[in-house]
């Protein structure tokens, strides 16, 4: 499905950490074609053609509640983008094109896997809130891994759709001690997937590969336009060039992965 362009609302916005900010954007049953899933993404913007910074920024589907049409985004705060994003308030206009990407299908992967253990590092966790939520609500409870440097955040959200959830630190400070990583079994899984960074995607893929386990990962990279127009995003893998906002983010971890 294309993406669609529409000015939508702030409805709530939360600081979860100093530099992670969550905002609930209202899309008031606007252009009600356009519904995202689990693993796409919007670009969002709240400045003009001629301010800067000139691009939109791709933000993953943190979740979506169909009841009250809005939708979450959990992001860290990192650039000009994402600061002016976290100083949006409630009531505040932002630009939202989307959804983009092929994102995760929950549907099938629950069809076709009993055990299923997602695994996240960082803000890589973002995307995988409404997974774990869609895989639930296809009667599949994953079991969540996650990494953190020193302290988890918004962990509560993923509760009610998790078997387990456990944790990891690099610090030390909360979980286990060490990489996210260490706590995965991946033999004991029907399938893994995965989002955050690539260190530790290519880990889990690492992993996977050894007990041959099937694994999808889910890229970031910088983007332009979001939606496989520019090229900028292209990722080569062993299937030859690809967009990773179009063709993916979500990827199957053997075709990006040695
Ligand atoms: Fe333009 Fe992906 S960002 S093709």
């Amino acid at each position: 499905m294309s993406a669609a362009s529409f000015s939508a609302k702030v409805a709530a916005k939360q600081n979860l950490a100093a530099d992670i900010c969550r905002i609930d954007v209202a899309l008031n049953g606007q252009d009600t074609a356009h519904r995202p899933h689990a693993g796409q993404f919007y670009m969002l913007r709240c400045w003009g053609a001629g301010e800067t910074p000139v691009l939109s920024r791709p933000i993953s589907v943190h979740a979506y509640d169909k009841n009250s049409d809005t939708l979450t985004f959990l992001f860290q705060i990192k650039g000009e983008g994402t600061q002016k994003l976290a100083a949006l308030e409630p009531g505040d206009a932002l630009t939202v094109t989307g959804p983009c990407g092929n994102g995760f299908d929950a549907a099938a992967l629950a069809a076709e896997n009993k055990k299923i253990a997602v695994v996240g590092g960082g803000i890589g966790t973002a995307p995988l809130l409404q997974l774990c939520a869609e895989l639930a609500e296809n009667g599949v409870k994953p079991q969540l891994f996650v990494g953190f440097r020193d302290a988890s955040y918004g962990l509560d959200a993923f509760a009610p759709y998790c078997e387990t959830i456990a944790v990891a630190t690099d610090s030390g400070n909360e979980g286990h001690h060490g990489l996210v990583t260490d706590l995965l079994d991946a033999a004991a899984y029907d399938i893994v997937l995965t989002c955050g960074p690539m260190v530790m995607m290519r880990g889990v893929a690492k992993l996977c590969a050894a007990a041959g386990t099937p694994c999808l990962a889910s890229l970031e990279k910088k983007m332009a336009c979001g939606l496989g127009a520019c090229l900028g995003c292209t990722c080569h893998t062993k299937i030859g060039p690809v967009t990773v906002c179009k063709d993916g983010p979500v990827f199957p971890a053997q075709e990006v992965f040695d």
